[in-house]
């Protein structure tokens, strides 16, 4: 297994020397090594069995430095930039040479943003070179929130694991790019769409795909537990099961289910609170006696699109 701890200079030894370390975001954990160092990266992909088409996201601790790496910085993405960093949005933006094509498997532009975790940025201001980091899951499984999420899956395959306790908001970031000028938004994560709307007004959402060229990670099956799960409307859910069943339910419990085997998301209706609890919820129902889990809808404001989203990717088969 991993060491576990909450030494950046230990992060950074290991990341110097091309190896890879788990860090905190306040979106998920994530797998990281340096960005500029093509076996490095190699690596991240090995690691996470992820396929070499699925680009990474680049992280550094400002602006600044992400101007280093991308040749245009359209003033929409600027004012973005301006307002939610650091912090849970993603900007596609086209990258300088000096980013490795492995980086973006082979794509003009970058995904880059600057994380909102005091202990990372701590670190991403100590190195010389921008982190590449997809989220420290093994591909298509549910994002870690939490360091012991990381040691659960990838312990044996990474030295080091940086704790900077549970994820703050719970699921990924925003992914934002543009096309001619319109802003696009290629994921919906956890910086909500009317957050977005109320810098740079309208933006265009772009529907999942398995087979699209501009946003190979899109996949449809994604955030998957092991246990089928079934995203129903409530009125569906019966107390009659013949298999033990365990539901995630936004903001009231189901009568007549022992509540062991359910999870509120959030009992005051709070979709932050909802996508913060997300992924710790499905692993729990997921590492529980029950054999299959039952998954409402929730409410269509704030992060309840990008909750909804989730819910969808992980019921979906392949
Ligand atoms: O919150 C997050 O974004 C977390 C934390 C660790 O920062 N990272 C994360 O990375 O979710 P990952 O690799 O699990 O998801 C990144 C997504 C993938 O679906 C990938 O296809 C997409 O971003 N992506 C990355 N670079 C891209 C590019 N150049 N063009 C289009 N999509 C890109
Ligand atoms: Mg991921």
């Amino acid at each position: 297994m991993a060491i576990i701890g909450h030494d950046i200079d230990i992060a950074k030894e290991f990341l110097l020397k091309g190896e890879l370390v788990a860090i905190p975001t306040e979106t998920v954990y994530g797998l990281a090594g340096n960005a500029l160092n093509d076996s490095a990266v190699i690596s991240i992909f090995e690691v996470k069995n992820r396929p070499s088409f699925d680009p990474l996201i680049i992280h550094t601790d400002s602006l600044e430095k992400v101007e280093n790496y991308v040749s245009e910085f359209p003033e929409k993405a600027k004012l973005l930039a301006n307002k939610f960093w650091p912090g849970p949005l993603t900007l596609l933006l086209p990258k300088k040479q000096i980013i490795p094509d492995l980086v973006t498997s082979g794509l003009n532009n970058v995904a880059v943003r600057v994380p909102n975790h005091p202990l990372l940025l701590a670190l991403l201001r100590s190195l010389p070179f921008p982190i590449a980091a997809p989220s420290a899951n093994p591909f298509g499984y549910i994002s870690p929130t939490n360091a012991q999420h990381v040691n659960a899956q990838l312990g044996d395959k990474i030295p080091y694991i940086l704790d900077g306790g549970e994820s703050d908001v719970g699921i990924e970031s925003t992914i934002l790019g543009f096309e001619n000028g319109e802003a696009i938004v290629y994921r919906l994560g956890g910086l909500a769409i009317e957050d977005i709307e109320n810098v740079i007004g309208k933006v265009q959402l772009m529907p999942h795909s398995s087979s699209n060229p501009k946003a190979p990670g899109m996949l449809k099956s994604h955030y998957a537990p092991r246990k089928p799960l079934y995203l129903e409307k409530r009125e569906t859910f019966s107390v009659n099961e013949d298999k033990l069943t365990g539901y995630l339910v936004f903001d009231q419990y189901i009568e007549g289910i022992d509540l062991k085997y359910q999870r509120i998301l959030s009992k005051s209706g709070d979709t932050k609170e909802a996508a913060h609890n997300l992924f710790a919820y499905l692993r729990e129902l997921d590492a529980s006696p029950v054999e299959q889990i039952r998954a409402e809808h929730v409410p269509m404001h704030g992060l309840g699109p990008a909750i909804n989203d989730r819910l969808q990717r992980a019921a979906a088969k392949e």
